[in-house]
């Protein structure tokens, strides 16, 4: 039964205020736009055409269908799914305002073990996700130096997973032509494992200034859609929308499992909880304001986006920018790709400043080692995990590939996401009386909903990303009871107060 140890929910609001937590300097406003910095991003800029075009192996076999025009409707469902999904976290973070997400929630409901598995879980969420992001925002970068001339070699901007897994001849060969180093071809993304670093630089230097500079990168963001928004609408061919739904609901399905990806961060905001001012009142209002903003903006994109060329054509990495140029926009579509790489950065941010505060927040319960949980004295920050989620989403990104991270990234959220379904209503009937500054309406079939909608969307994903998914929770487990189980705080400080007794 100790597995399944909990914290109460007063150990988790003491938790938060003791000498190591950290400084409440965010507020409603702040917090909408660190959703819509975590949200819109690498995948309204690119994984948008792999859900609408589908995808192939090298080998040109069929790894997924496409929505065609059909994908407005991947984004109905997705947003509902969301909608329900960011009803059931609102209602937790508002209860339970501390650094952790998820982790800290299921903490107190499911127990350890669970919560474990769900920190475990969302570094899917958070780092692998950074890995898809960085190298989405390395190819917009490219995209941008070529439009200004600049031609940077092949083996410096693709990944050695992206070579290998290219349908596309010219990519793939590059396997045999890049420079090599004891017999190993030299493939790497410079830009991608660039951008990070610079991200984990601003990140160390304080959460503030972090947030200030989200401000202003939202603000270019929603400029650079609304750009190719206003440039596309005058380019609309009817006959792009037919056949509406090429590939039936299989198609608007498996393109919903791969454009989750573009979902996902509105949860991030909860893992600022602790940093937050008035909690209980502005975490609700910055997940589902953020998250209604996002829908629109992804119901009009995709429309947009799919009338303005074949959706066949958009099997590529900058889709927003490639559909700017082929309707003859090249000025227009620079532009939108300075903003697509503006508008990855603020997710950069969000996520690489939500990472460290979850894995502080484990080894702040002894999950982790202690040296984890060490915090800058002066910018309060937990630099150590700062600076080790930056190393290692680098080198990820410097030889991953997107399609494969977005796949990783999605099927470990929305597992998070399901648990998370689910625990709101264990603690209903766990705590009953604990006061719930936020509640989510009719908890039963919303609770339910979600988690089954979460389960379903999974459900469109490649059976490679399960198999990965088990193999890592499977290492998860191992981590946890090598390490975890025998430092927990938790456990250890009922055990010593049990033996007093
Ligand atoms: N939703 C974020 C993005 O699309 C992760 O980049």
């Amino acid at each position: 039964m100790q597995l399944f140890q909990r914290k109460t929910i007063s150990d988790l609001m003491t938790g938060g205020e003791s000498p190591h937590s950290l400084k409440r300097t965010l507020g409603a406003g702040d917090l909408i736009m660190l959703s819509i910095g975590a949200v819109i991003g690498a995948g309204i800029f690119g994984a948008i055409g792999t859900a609408a075009a589908g995808q192939m192996d090298a080998a040109g076999n069929v790894i997924r269908t496409g929505a065609g025009p059909a994908l407005v409707f991947s984004f109905l469902l997705l947003g509902v799914a969301c909608a329900l999904a960011g009803l059931c976290y609102a209602e937790l973070a508002s209860m339970i305002p501390q650094a952790g997400s998820a982790y800290a929630y299921s903490y107190a409901t499911l127990g350890e073990l669970v919560a474990w598995i769900i920190g475990w879980d969302l570094i899917l969420e958070y780092a692998v996700g950074n890995v898809a992001v960085a190298i989405s925002w390395a190819d917009y970068f490219n995209t941008l130096l070529r439009g200004s001339g600049i031609d940077l070699p092949l083996w410096i901007t693709t990944g050695y997973r992206t070579a290998l897994l290219s349908p596309d001849p010219h990519i793939h060969n590059l396997l045999a032509t890049a420079p090599r180093l004891f017999g190993v071809p030299i493939l790497i993304n410079l830009p991608a494992f660039g951008i990070v670093m610079i991200i984990t630089w601003l990140l160390l230097r304080g959460a503030r200034e972090s947030a200030t500079a989200n401000n202003v990168m939202v603000g270019i963001k929603l400029i650079a859609l609304g750009l190719f928004i206003v440039a596309g609408l005058t380019h609309l061919e009817a006959k792009n929308y037919h056949p509406f739904m090429p590939n039936g609901f299989a198609g608007i399905h498996q393109g919903a499992a791969i454009v989750f990806f573009a979902y996902i961060g509105f949860d991030a905001i909860s893992t600022a909880a602790e940093e937050t001012r008035n909690p209980q009142k502005n975490l609700p209002i910055g997940i589902l304001g953020g998250l209604a903003v996002c829908t629109v903006i992804y119901i009009i994109v995709g429309a947009v986006l799919t009338g303005m060329v074949p959706y066949r054509e958009l099997a590529v990495a900058d889709p927003l920018a490639r559909a700017l140029e082929i309707s003859g926009y090249a000025r227009v579509s620079w532009i939108v790709a300075l903003g697509a790489a503006i508008s990855m950065s603020a997710v950069l941010l969000v996520f690489q400043y939500g990472q460290p505060r979850i894995f502080f927040a484990m080894a702040r319960d002894g999950l982790l080692p202690k040296w984890a949980a060490r915090v800058d004295p002066v910018h309060r920050i937990p630099y150590v995990t700062t600076l080790i989620t930056g190393i290692v989403v680098a080198l990820a990104a410097l030889i991953g590939d997107a399609a494969e991270t977005y796949d990783l990234t999605n099927i470990g959220t929305l597992f998070a996401f399901a648990l998370v379904s689910i625990g709101v209503l264990v603690l209903r009937y766990k705590d009953p009386h604990r006061p719930r500054p936020f509640r989510v309406p009719f908890v039963w079939p919303v609770s339910l909903s979600s988690a089954a909608a979460c389960i379903f969307i999974m459900k469109g994903l490649p059976e490679q990303a399960w198999e990965r998914f088990g193999l890592w929770l499977a290492i998860g487990l191992a981590v946890y009871f090598l390490y975890g189980y025998r430092h927990s705080r938790i456990r250890n400080s009922r055990f010593e107060i049990r033996k007093s007794n």
